[in-house]
């Protein structure tokens, strides 16, 4: 080969480099995990959420970008691991957040750093992975994009993002407690199935929430915890639907209502296990 053309080729190559390093974003992240007092049906109870919040923060990233979550454990009496759902860890085996597998949980007041990348776009969630912590509340969204200069095979003009999960009443140390007891205490189904943390368990109780005696009861609106999720949307214009279940039980269907758009969730199948 040519030296003008092997010096051609290493041009294109740098090229090549620097465009990819140019479109790989670093996203930096510090989470605090703590219980907190909330009502995602209406009925205060303790959950897991993450910087005061709960469900924890939706991440957004581009295929290719790096994620690092500075993960600090506020918990006070237990250890904690987030597993990234769907995320392949290609050469970061020790990011992927399954205690006593990857990594030891962390524990009370340690920070640990999670460092991977998102290889793959897709709609993703993460979760506790210590415990039935997911269960108590720890989850969130994780959206991965297509990498720039990469189309969609349909077009859309906006997109929601749907995170569903199911939520008890007792905590889930009691749940735990019954599940391996002897004789077994079984949980039973959930008291509520939440849509992006927010459910209705009780009519009346949510009632009390809504603003006009015109809403039906259960179909409240406001800012409280637990006022339904609002899904604002134009005539004629397509969306997008991201939809993840983090349930541990209930193994849902999703139905929209078309007259009103509202949404449903409704188990349809229960296994008799409790899945981490
Ligand atoms: C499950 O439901 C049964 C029947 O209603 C009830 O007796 C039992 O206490 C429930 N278990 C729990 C853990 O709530
Ligand atoms: C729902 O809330 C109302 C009003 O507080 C109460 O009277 C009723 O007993 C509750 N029902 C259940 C199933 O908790
Ligand atoms: C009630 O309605 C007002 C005006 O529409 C709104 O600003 C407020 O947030 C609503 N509050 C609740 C609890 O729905
Ligand atoms: C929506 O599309 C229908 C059918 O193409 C059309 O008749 C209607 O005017 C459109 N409405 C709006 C608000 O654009």
């Amino acid at each position: 080969m040519g030296s003008l053309k092997l010096a051609l080729l290493c041009g294109v190559l740098l090229c090549l480099l620097v465009q990819v390093s140019l479109a790989a974003k670093v996203r930096h992240h510090k989470w605090a995990v703590e219980y907190l007092f909330w009502s995602p049906d209406c009925v205060e109870h303790v959950v897991m959420g993450i910087n005061g919040q709960f469900p924890g923060p939706t991440i957004r990233a581009t295929a290719g970008d790096t994620i690092v979550v500075e993960l600090t454990n506020k918990l006070n009496t237990e250890g904690v691991v987030i597993h990234w759902h769907g995320i392949r860890q290609l050469g970061t085996p020790w990011a992927d957040g399954t205690a006593s597998i990857s990594q030891c949980a962390i524990n009370p007041g340690d920070t640990f750093i999670y460092r991977f990348k998102v290889d793959r776009p897709g709609t993703y969630f993460y979760h506790g992975h210590y415990g039935m912590q997911r269960s108590a509340g720890l989850y969130g969204s994780l959206i991965v994009d297509l990498a720039e200069g990469k189309k969609e095979p349909f077009h859309y003009d906006g997109e929601l993002n749907l995170l569903l999960s199911d939520w008890w009443h007792q905590s889930v140390h009691e749940q735990e407690v019954g599940l391996s007891s002897n004789p077994f205490r079984w949980i039973n189904e959930s008291q509520s199935l939440l849509i992006n943390g927010r459910g209705q368990y009780n009519c009346s109780l949510a009632a009390k929430y809504s603003n006009s005696s015109s809403v039906p009861e259960c179909k409240l609106r406001g800012s409280e915890q637990c006022a339904p999720q609002i899904l604002h949307v134009e005539r004629n214009k397509t969306y997008r639907l991201r939809i993840a279940s983090t349930t541990a039980l209930a193994s849902l269907n999703l139905a929209i209502g078309v007259k009103f758009l509202f949404l449903f969730v409704y188990p349809v199948l229960k296994i008799a296990q409790m899945e981490n």
